[in-house]
C-alpha cells in the first residue's frame, strides 16, 4: 500500500527540487521518487557523485553564478526541457557570524542562492507552470519570525523570499499555487558548511523527519506551513521580539550619511537634517542635483557614486552617527512580463547594497534608518521583487538592533518621481505624502527611539487591514495596483528602473 498521499493521481507529475544533493533536498527527492513522481534534481556538483541522480534527471547549475539564467536554461534543455508541475526552491546557504565579518563574496553568493535564484528560475518556468496550473514551493526558515543577529544576511534573504511570495501569490491567485514552508533547526550539513560543530546540531530535528513533513505539506493547500510545534510557537511570539517597544530617546545626531540623497525622500531627509544643523554626507549617482545641493549648503558633502559599481567611498568615511539607507529602485508590471536583469538590479540596489554597506559601516556604531515599504503589511502585486527586498531590509533592521538603534520606515505612496514612474496611472497623485512631511516624521520617530514608523493615517489604516484581514488587503492591492498594470490597460506604462 502506498505510504504517502497522492501517489496514484501523482503519476507522471514532474517535480524539480533545487539543492537535491544534500540535506532536506536529498530526503525530499527520495520521498517524491518513492511516491511515483518523476523527479528532477538540481545541484552544483557533478552528477557522478550521486547514485540517485543521472544525466536524465539532474540539472547541474551553480545558483550563485552571475550568468545563472543562461546556465539554468542550458541545463534544463539538456534534460529535455520538461514541464514541471511542482518546483521546490530548496537550495540554500547559511552564514554564521557577525555581518561585519562576512566577506563581500559570501554575502553576494548567499543572496544569489537564497533569493535571486528562486526569483529568476520562477520567472523562467512560469509560463509552463501557468499551463500546468502547477505549484511553486519556497523553502524559507522559521528564522524569518525572529531577529537573527548571528546570521543577519541569511535572515534577511529568507524574509525577502517570503516577501516575494506574498506578492507573487496575489498575482498568481487561481492560476499557480504559491506555498512557503518554514523548517526550524534541522540536522543537515548546512550548519557544518558554515563552521558549526556537529555536536551543536545534536538536538536539531532529523532531516528525514522534517523532509517528510515538508513533503506532506506540499500535498496540502496551506499557503504557509511552519514545520514543528515549537517552531509554530516561535512564529507567534517572535514578532514581539522584532518590533517590541523601546523606551529611550536618541540623542541629536551630528553627522548623517544618506544614500540616494539627491532626489525624492533622500533629498527631503538631506534638507531636514541640514536644517537641524547636522553635517550631511549624501551619496547619489545624479551628479547635477548632488552638486547643486553642495553649492547651496556648506554642511553638505556630496559623494558622486553609482551604488551598483562603487562602494569604496564607504571605507574612508569620517565617523557618522546616523546612516539612512534610502536609495532604491522598482520594477513594475505582471511578474511574467518582467526582465530578469531588472529583477537582479532591484535586488542588488535595494538589498545587497545595504547589506554590504552595513557590513562596512557597523564599526561606526551609528544608528540606522532603513526605508522599507508599506508592502511589508499589504503585499505589492506587480512589484514582487521590490516587495521582497523591502521585507529583507525590515528583517535586517531587526537583526542589527542589538548593535545600535535601528528605525524601519514603511511609507505608503510618496509624491516623488519614483512613485510617479511606478504608479500604474498616477490617478491619486494628490493624495500621496509630501516628501518633506515624511522626512519630518522620520526625524521625530528617530529621536523618540521608535523601532518602526508607518507614516500617515492612511498607511496606518492599510497596515492594520493587512495585519487583521490580510486577504481583504490583498484583494484591495490587486484591484488598485495589479489589475491596472495589465498590458491591456492603456494607462499602463512601465518605464523600468530609474
Ligand atoms: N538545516 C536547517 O537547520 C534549516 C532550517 C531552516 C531552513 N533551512 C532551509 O532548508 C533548505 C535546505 O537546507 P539544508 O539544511 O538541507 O542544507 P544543505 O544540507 O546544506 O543542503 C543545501 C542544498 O543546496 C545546495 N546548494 C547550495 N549552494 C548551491 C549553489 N550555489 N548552487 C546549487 N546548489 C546549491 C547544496 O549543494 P551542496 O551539496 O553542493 O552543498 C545542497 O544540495 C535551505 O533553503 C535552508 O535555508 C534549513
Amino acid at each position: 500500500m502506498n505510504q504517502y498521499p497522492g501517489k496514484d493521481k501523482a503519476l507522471r507529475r514532474n517535480v524539480l527540487i533545487t539543492g537535491a544533493t544534500d540535506g532536506l533536498g536529498l530526503s525530499l527527492f527520495r520521498f517524491f521518487s518513492q511516491s511515483g513522481y518523476q523527479v528532477f534534481g538540481l545541484g552544483r556538483r557533478p552528477v557522478d557523485e550521486f547514485p540517485h541522480l543521472s544525466v536524465e534527471n539532474y540539472l547541474q547549475v551553480d545558483l550563485a553564478a552571475s550568468d545563472l539564467v543562461q546556465r539554468f536554461r542550458q541545463a534544463w534543455e539538456a534534460v529535455g526541457s520538461p514541464s514541471f508541475d511542482i518546483v521546490v526552491h530548496n537550495a540554500g546557504v547559511g552564514y554564521l557570524g557577525d555581518l561585519s565579518e562576512q566577506s563581500e563574496d559570501s554575502l553576494r553568493d548567499l543572496v544569489r542562492v537564497n533569493l535571486t535564484a528562486p526569483i529568476l528560475i520562477t520567472r523562467i518556468l512560469l509560463s509552463d507552470l501557468l499551463d500546468s496550473e502547477g505549484k511553486i514551493v519556497f523553502i524559507s526558515s522559521v528564522t524569518t519570525s525572529l531577529p537573527t543577529p548571528s546570521f543577519a544576511a541569511y535572515g534577511a534573504s529568507k524574509a525577502a523570499l517570503e516577501g516575494f511570495t506574498r506578492s507573487l501569490r496575489v498575482e498568481l491567485e487561481g492560476r499557480v499555487e504559491v506555498q512557503v514552508i518554514r523548517p526550524g533547526a534541522t540536522r543537515t550539513g548546512m550548519h557544518q558548511k558554515v563552521g558549526m560543530s556537529k555536536a551543536k546540531t545534536r538536538l536539531f530535528a532529523s532531516p528525514e523527519k522534517v523532509a517528510k513533513e515538508i513533503f506532506l505539506a506540499i500535498q496540502g493547500k496551506d499557503r504557509v506551513v511552519t514545520v514543528g510545534r515549537m517552531n509554530k510557537l516561535v512564529t507567534l511570539v517572535g514578532p514581539l521580539l522584532k518590533w517590541g517597544p523601546r523606551h529611550f530617546k536618541n540623542p541629536a545626531c551630528h553627522n548623517v550619511l544618506i544614500t540616494g540623497a539627491a532626489d525624492g525622500i533622500g533629498k527631503a531627509l538631506t534638507l531636514f537634517y541640514l536644517n537641524q544643523g547636522c553635517r550631511v554626507i549624501g551619496v547619489d549617482r545624479n551628479e547635477e542635483s548632488g552638486r547643486a545641493l553642495s553649492t547651496r549648503h556648506k554642511k553638505f558633502q556630496f559623494i558622486h557614486a553609482d551604488l551598483f559599481q562603487d562602494l569604496r567611498w564607504a571605507d574612508t568615511l569620517p565617523t557618522v552617527d546616523l546612516v539612512i539607507h534610502n536609495a532604491g529602485i522598482n520594477s513594475t508590471g505582471p511578474f511574467e512580463t518582467l526582465e530578469s536583469e531588472e529583477q537582479d538590479k532591484v535586488i542588488e540596489l535595494n538589498l545587497v547594497v545595504p547589506l554590504l554597506l552595513c557590513a562596512k559601516l557597523l564599526k561606526h556604531r551609528a544608528r540606522t534608518v532603513f526605508i522599507s515599504s508599506l508592502s511589508y503589511f499589504v503585499s505589492y502585486p506587480g512589484a514582487s521583487t521590490y516587495a521582497a527586498t523591502k521585507d529583507g531590509l525590515a528583517h535586517l533592521a531587526c537583526s542589527l538592533q542589538g548593535d545600535s538603534h535601528t528605525l524601519t520606515v514603511f511609507p505608503g505612496p510618496v509624491r516623488t518621481s519614483h512613485d510617479r514612474r511606478h504608479s500604474p496611472d498616477n490617478r491619486r497623485e494628490a493624495s500621496r505624502m509630501e516628501p518633506n512631511h515624511l522626512a519630518r516624521l522620520i526625524g521625530a520617530a528617530h529621536r523618540r527611539g521608535n523601532r518602526m514608523l508607518i507614516p500617515g493615517l492612511s498607511a496606518k489604516g492599510a497596515a492594520i487591514l493587512g495585519l487583521v484581514l490580510p486577504r481583504a488587503a490583498e484583494k484591495l492591492m490587486k484591484k488598485v495596483i495589479y489589475e491596472r498594470f495589465q498590458p491591456g490597460n492603456k494607462k499602463f506604462k512601465n518605464e523600468g528602473s530609474p
